[in-house]
């Protein structure tokens, strides 16, 4: 697997300072950012390329990193052919696909919505939460109830396609009553971070979960501060792969913390790596991907093992598809 680095500077090539150590040695954080570092948008796997073009027809236009996320990651909500996120996702154990979603804001609003059935924009839902309830997460019947409410038309789900598979998968294993099993080449969650030409970030991520799990099981994806995190002041960050690792280590806020600290976005995410293969003796298929973005606009991934990238999109170079860095071959 080709790695690269990919790390971008301000395009004025100076650093702005934006956490500085005060004399008691604590950091200070300053919001003040240059429009001149440009609107970035980041986001998980291939399937971003086409999320982030629609992102960009926000932040091209100067519109803000909250309605960019937004509409990006509806792009892959409306992929039917997408099997880990949105309604042409692949079901739980009994058949229901249950989406998870959540999206955070430059001023730390926040809402999500999780084992959510039936709808098919988990993250307009998770939007809806955010601007119009004292709430941050709903779920199940009860998202589901509030996005009726407010006018989320009903869809039906699973496609018919992926019902079938479900039924052949079931034959095939019959040990799904015990422990599902991940697979790593299903491409999970889409993640997506960006930075306005204010220098506003936001971010959005939505999935529906690990193909085939337990019923009732809910990952990473819809939590705020493990899926993703977003401080204004110093960066945000996003995750996809094995959602239950990434909890445990409340990953993406652990990434934001050590760009706080002074880390660039690519040191952060392979520090939290770091913590999360210290946290388990048996790696054998759990794969974690982080994404960081930082309040200069650089950015940076890593995970577990190799296999993961990630889309970016800027104003110097367009599109383009980077592979993460790992320290670990599947
Ligand atoms: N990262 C997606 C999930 O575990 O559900």
């Amino acid at each position: 697997m080709k790695r690269r680095t990919f790390f971008k500077l301000g395009v004025l090539g100076t650093a702005l300072t934006f956490v500085k150590p005060s004399k008691a040695g604590e950091l200070i954080s300053s919001t003040v950012s240059d429009p001149n570092f440009g609107s970035v948008v980041i986001s998980t796997w291939d399937h971003g390329l086409a999320a982030n073009d629609n992102a960009w027809k926000v932040l091209g236009k100067g519109g803000a990193a909250l309605d960019a996320v937004e509409k990006g990651v509806r792009t892959t909500e409306n992929d039917l052919s997408n099997r880990s996120v949105g309604i042409g996702g692949r079901p739980d154990r009994d058949g229901h696909v249950t989406l998870d979603a959540c999206i955070m804001d430059e001023r730390s609003r926040c809402g999500a919505v999780a084992y959510l059935e039936g709808i098919k924009h988990p993250i307009s839902v998770a939007r809806t939460v955010m601007e119009n309830t004292p709430h941050v997460m709903l779920v199940g019947a009860g998202a589901k109830q509030f996005a009726l409410d407010y006018g989320f038309p009903k869809v039906k789900s699973p496609l018919k396609e992926v019902k079938q598979d479900w039924k052949e998968w079931k034959k095939e294993h019959k040990e799904v009553f015990e422990k599902p099993v991940i697979n790593h080449e299903n491409h999970d969650t889409i993640g997506m971070l960006a930075i306005d030409d204010k220098g506003n970030l936001s971010g959005a991520c939505t999935t529906s979960g690990w193909g085939y799990k337990l019923p009732g099981r809910v990952g990473d994806s819809p939590i705020i501060g493990a899926g993703l995190f977003v401080d204004n002041e110093v960066g945000a960050a996003c995750a996809t792969g094995l959602g239950e690792a990434v909890i445990r280590i409340a990953g993406s806020h652990t990434v934001v913390e050590l760009m706080r600290q002074g880390k660039s976005p690519e040191e952060a995410c392979k520090l939290a790596v770091e913590r999360i293969i210290a946290k388990h003796e048996d790696l054998e298929g759990l794969q974690v991907g982080f994404l960081a973005l930082n309040k200069r606009g650089e950015y940076g991934g890593y995970s577990v093992y190799n296999g993961f990238n990630y889309a970016v999109t800027d104003d110097n170079t367009g599109s383009k598809l980077v592979d993460a860095k790992s320290d670990r071959n599947w």
